[in-house]
């Protein structure tokens, strides 16, 4: 059985109550009733964590490569200019492993800043714009690909 981590960074914590006209609202906590039972329904395990911390992020997605997970993660903020979390999400592909970069919104359509990602270059594969529907279909990907 496929065995994911699901890492959210910085003010997803904040969900429900954060601009919910962008972000929906539904909190952290129904989100991750939400993925448990997508990846239940997918035949996945999933666990899923949210940190506002870069070095934390860092050390989870080190544990995923040595535990050999799968990682479906939304950096957040750090999506925009985290070096230090593109390192470590390369890790994860370079090992084999598959990383999911996820947005709930589409930050193309959105402030200049959002435009670029130095994660998506190390990415398995990116999806964005879904609401919370992008984390199944990141599941599903996991699944089919
Ligand atoms: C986000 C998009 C980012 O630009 C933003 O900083 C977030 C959330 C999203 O899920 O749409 O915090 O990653």
């Amino acid at each position: 059985m496929t065995d994911v981590l699901v890492l959210n960074g910085p003010n997803l914590g904040r969900l429900g109550s954060r601009e919910p006209d962008v972000y929906g609202v539904l909190d952290h906590a129904g989100l991750t009733a939400a993925i448990g039972q997508w990846a239940d329904a997918l035949g996945l395990t999933a666990e899923v964590r949210q940190s506002d911390d870069e070095a934390e992020l860092v050390h989870w997605l080190h544990e995923a490569v040595d535990a050999r997970r799968d990682v479906v993660l939304n950096p957040a903020a750090f999506t925009h200019y985290s070096y230090a979390l593109r390192d470590a999400a390369a890790q994860v592909t370079t090992s084999g492993l598959r990383l999911i970069e996820v947005h709930l919104t589409n930050p193309a359509t959105r402030e200049r800043f959002r435009h670029n990602s130095v994660i998506g270059g190390v990415a398995t594969g990116t999806v964005a714009g879904f609401g919370t529907d992008s984390y199944r279909l990141a599941l599903a990907a996991l699944v089919e690909a």
